[in-house]
């Protein structure tokens, strides 16, 4: 049925979340045991009020979670998305992940809705460092400001040009897929829902159910993306 979708569909876009990368070894956030936010409050470690006035414990996080993406690669599922675009079956990618996984496996077209650990900044001139720099215990800028992941915290605004371009695939899109997402976290959230509005068909992916269920076209709980990509790429 999904294979059948991709293939009518004009203007596909896939938005994905951490139930994307935890095939790579990454954790998501709110799986039961396993995810980030089971054991820390995100407010005390991810939020500009920890960047601020909890520097030790922030830097401590993020210097695990940049040196995670070092530590592990793209799977199979990230490579089939990269190769449906080269293929014309997806037209873009709107991702809650910071991994980069989906660029390094060829995908193009993606909007970093949350920023991305790729690279860290300073917070007051903005200037940008490669995240080995953060890695390596430089937390200086040459202005003198303080460096800190180009991730979203909670607390700060979505970056303008990525929520645009994701404004507009959302508005061109008559196919909308949500990949291994919980739907948890606003405005994320609302692009499924602005999708449907549009009169897109909308698919959810994920292993556990989510509270967008109920609008959706097709719902595939209980799978591993991994193998439901593999399953509908031999199909296409
Ligand atoms: N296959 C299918 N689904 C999976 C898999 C998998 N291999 N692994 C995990 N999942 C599902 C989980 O069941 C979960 O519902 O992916 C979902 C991931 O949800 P979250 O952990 O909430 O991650 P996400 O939706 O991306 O979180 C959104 O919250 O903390 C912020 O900024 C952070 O971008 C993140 C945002």
């Amino acid at each position: 049925m999904l294979a059948k979708m991709l293939n009518e569909a004009k203007h596909t876009v896939i938005f994905s979340g951490a139930g994307m990368s935890t095939e790579s070894g990454l954790p998501d956030f709110r799986s039961k045991q396993t995810g980030l936010w089971e054991n820390v409050d995100p407010i005390r470690l991810a939020s500009l009020d920890a960047f601020m006035n909890n520097r030790e414990e922030f830097t401590q996080f993020y210097h695990t979670r940049l040196q995670a993406i070092h530590d592990y690669k793209p799977h199979d599922g990230h490579e089939i998305l990269g190769n449906w675009e080269k293929r014309g079956l997806v037209q873009s990618i709107i991702t809650q992940n910071v991994d980069g996984f989906h660029q390094q496996a060829g995908s193009e077209n993606v909007a970093e809705l949350h920023g991305t650990l790729r690279t860290v900044h300073c917070h007051s001139c903005e200037k940008r460092y490669p995240n080995r720099d953060f890695i390596n215990g430089i937390f200086k800028c040459e202005c003198g400001g303080d460096l800190r992941p180009s991730v979203v915290l909670f607390g700060e605004m979505l970056p303008d040009d990525e929520v645009r371009t994701a404004e507009l695939e959302t508005a061109s899109a008559d196919l909308f897929i949500v990949l291994g997402s919980s739907l948890s976290v606003s405005p994320a959230n609302f692009f499924p829902v602005e999708a449907k509005q549009n009169g897109a068909k909308l698919v959810i992916v994920n292993m556990e159910a989510t509270d967008y269920d109920n609008l959706a076209d097709l719902v595939i709980n209980e799978r591993k993306i991994g193998e439901v990509l593999q399953e509908v790429d031999a199909k296409l």
